[in-house]
């Protein structure tokens, strides 16, 4: 089958110029996801195959290094299936690590890795059973939101299925303040694209894009628990000094990692200080509707995030994927 109308990248050649270029972090670690989230995703993700046992061909969007896609095989090889999984991402560096940190198995085919803005992707129409997007549709904003929607739609087979792990609040105040506190941690990184690009949406903007783009059947299956510890961005805080040394170099001398942990260190600082003043104007209330609490050093919260789902077509299409089974 020919997935690509364009040719395959050679990710190697490219300069990267996406917003996310020289960011380094562990998106498990910085989102804070505990493994019963994970479970979950995949539950919902699945099946895997066919009622026949054909395999499902799978769209990782906005996949990054690939955490998802190498979750994915994990749990459908337990089932004895191994989809065919594209992971597209803008980042060419994001797509590079997920061989150079052995995150995606030795055989991973590298023409499926595939370096595409996910609003407009090489992909035919009606290639995929199933687009997945962890993390993704908040990296631009509101009004393209619905763009990312309606190209996952149209590459999604009749019948496929879009399940996405997002970021989905309540309420207006609770999302301005989690989009404050990352814009400075992203001021602070030096991420300029990241201030200017991200948008992190109500629970009632997903499901608005979702409708816009035309899935039916939508729900939140499942509600996620992540824990935002703002210590454990002392590493992507210095992001962009490492991956400038590594770019010169190719290797970091013990003296300069002491120095980067210690910038790391001195930046995570900076952004307590500011989240602490910040929240210090913020009722009671709505601290306790985040979990909002401090120590000396450090401050924890836990921002809404839930998995949504849609389908291509009327919810009778759906049996045939094998759901009910
Ligand atoms: C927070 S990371 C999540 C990565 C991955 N889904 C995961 O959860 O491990 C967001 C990813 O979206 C990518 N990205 C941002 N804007 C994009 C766009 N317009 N098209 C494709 N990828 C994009 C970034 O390069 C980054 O790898």
């Amino acid at each position: 089958m020919n997935t690509l109308e364009g040719s395959v990248i050679d990710i190697k050649q490219e300069e990267d110029k996406s917003g996310q270029a020289d960011r380094l972090a562990k998106f498990e670690d910085v989102h804070g996801l505990k493994q019963a989230d994970f479970e979950a995703f995949l539950k919902n993700i699945g099946p895997f195959c066919d009622p026949d046992g054909r395999p499902f061909t799978i769209l990782d969007g906005m996949g990054g290094y690939g955490d998802v896609t190498s979750h994915i095989l994990a749990e459908a090889g337990k089932q004895g299936v191994t989809p065919d999984i594209y992971i597209a991402d803008e980042s060419i560096n994001q797509l590079n690590r997920g061989i150079s940190s052995n995150t995606l198995p030795e055989d991973f085919p590298k023409d499926h890795l595939v370096l595409t803005d996910i609003r407009k992707t090489p992909f035919t129409d009606e290639t995929f059973d199933t687009v997945v997007i962890k993390m993704g549709i908040h990296e631009v904003q509101l009004e393209e939101q619905t763009k990312i929607l309606q190209e996952v739609f149209r590459v999604l087979k009749e019948g496929g299925k879009f399940v996405t792990w997002e970021l989905a609040f309540s309420n207006k105040e609770s999302q301005k303040i989690f989009q404050d506190i990352i814009r400075k941690k992203d001021e602070i990184a030096g991420f300029t694209q990241m201030v200017e690009k991200r948008w992190f949406p109500t629970e009632a903007e997903i499901f608005d894009s979702f409708e816009k783009a035309g899935f039916v059947d939508v729900s939140s299956p499942h509600t996620l628990e992540p824990t935002v510890n703002l210590r454990k961005r002392e590493f992507e805080l210095a992001s962009i000094e490492r991956s400038k040394i590594m770019h010169e170099r190719g290797v970091v001398t013990p003296e300069e990692e002491v120095q980067l942990v210690e910038l790391g260190k001195q930046r995570c600082s900076q952004l307590v200080a500011f989240t602490k003043q910040y929240m210090a104007s913020v009722s009671k209330e709505m601290k306790e509707a985040m979990n909002y609490r401090e120590t000396e050093d450090n401050v924890i919260f836990e921002p809404e995030k839930k998995i949504f789902v849609g389908y291509k077509q009327k919810p009778a299409i759906i049996a045939d994927r094998g759901e009910n089974q």
